[in-house]
């Protein structure tokens, strides 16, 4: 069995669908500080059967002990953290206290309960603003702000943990931009208060539930002068997650591949206007817009190079923006 922790956010939650689907059994932990609990009534809806859920939160460890105790559980993918850049520059200390004292009381609760297996979902947010086209997992990591600092930190502390008992294995997987919904139109991203994400902000701006999207900056060093991201597909990175999974229960790692961290992304840089078009393309509705100036922190280009996953998962992206913006566009479309 599979801890998630943040069991109902948009990366756990998809991948919740792909263990399932894998006959992987796992165990939901959240504690709904930023996704609904109908998260639970679209996975019942895809899987056919309501999720095994525990709401409660990673910093809790007399919880996580009696999670420990109560389901053989072999492997966990941490995902819950606290992820918006302007909110963690607010409260920086809500931010590490979630996000870093989160994950080593997790650990903690792990090494208590003889469980070393951990897949921690990670962020191309760790790269800063960087120089390069194309991002291997060596570059420089830069992190800006408090949110990204936090992601730097846990995995730091996870090279630590790994090194330390010949038992743990460790993936940290630098998720680049995660786009998209399940196909189904049953489960997407549905984060309390206003999302920023690009594509949602499209989606809803065309919908008529907001503005019109705000295009941050025409002046980016980029061949259209607007921010370039490496888009990827919720349901890809899932898979990632499942393949991730699957080979920490696998045999024993090599002591130099305790730890290992991997980026996941398409490895194609799409630029803001680029994803405009293929939305309405894919949609057949325009998307209102204006020009805006930059947002504040905001980094030009950040594409994967995604050699890494391929080579030590077998893992690459399968889905193209056609599935990212019908698929985003469904899950708008659902109320
Ligand atoms: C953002 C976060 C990043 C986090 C990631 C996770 C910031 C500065 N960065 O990344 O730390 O890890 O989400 O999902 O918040 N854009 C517009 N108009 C909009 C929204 C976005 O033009 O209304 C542009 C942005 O300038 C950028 C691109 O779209 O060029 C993507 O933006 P977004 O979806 O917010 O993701 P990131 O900024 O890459």
């Amino acid at each position: 069995m599979i801890l998630l922790t943040g069991g109902t956010g948009f990366i756990s939650s998809h991948t919740a669908v792909a263990l399932a689907e894998a006959g992987l059994p796992c165990v939901l932990l959240d504690n709904l500080a930023n996704s609904p609990e109908s998260t639970l009534q679209g996975l019942a809806r895809i899987t056919g059967q309501a999720p095994l859920f525990v709401q409660g939160d990673v910093r809790d460890a007399a919880l996580l002990d009696s999670l420990f105790a109560r389901y053989p559980i072999q492997a966990v993918l941490h995902g819950a953290s606290l992820k918006a850049v302007g909110e963690g520059l607010a409260q920086p200390a809500l931010y590490h206290d979630n996000n870093v004292s989160g994950t080593v009381t997790l650990i903690r609760a792990m090494e208590r309960a003889g469980v070393r297996r951990l897949v921690f979902s990670s962020s191309s947010t760790v790269y800063g603003n960087p120089t390069l086209q194309c991002l291997p997992e060596s570059a420089p990591l830069v992190p800006l702000n408090p949110e990204a600092r936090s992601k730097v930190m846990v995995e730091q502390i996870l090279h630590d943990v790994a090194a330390s008992h010949p038992d743990w294995r460790v993936l940290s997987l630098r998720c680049f931009n995660p786009v998209g919904a399940h196909p189904s139109g049953a489960l997407g991203e549905a984060p309390r208060g206003q999302t920023l994400n690009l594509l949602t902000v499209m989606a809803q701006a065309t919908a008529g539930q907001r503005p019109p999207l705000s295009i941050f900056g025409n002046d980016y060093p980029t061949p259209d002068g607007t921010g370039v991201r490496d888009y990827i597909h919720v349901m890809d990175l899932a898979r990632g997650h499942l393949l991730a999974l699957q080979q920490l229960l696998q045999a024993a790692a090599p002591p130099d591949a305790r730890h290992r961290v991997l980026n996941l992304g398409r490895g194609q840089g799409i630029s803001v206007l680029q994803l405009l078009q293929a939305f309405e393309q894919h949609t057949g509705y325009r998307v209102p817009h204006q020009w805006a100036p930059r947002r504040e922190g905001d980094a030009a280009c950040w594409v994967a190079d995604v050699s890494a996953a391929r080579q030590h998962l077998g893992w690459q992206a399968e889905l193209g923006l056609a599935e990212m913006c019908r698929d985003a566009w469904r899950w708008q479309g659902r109320a």
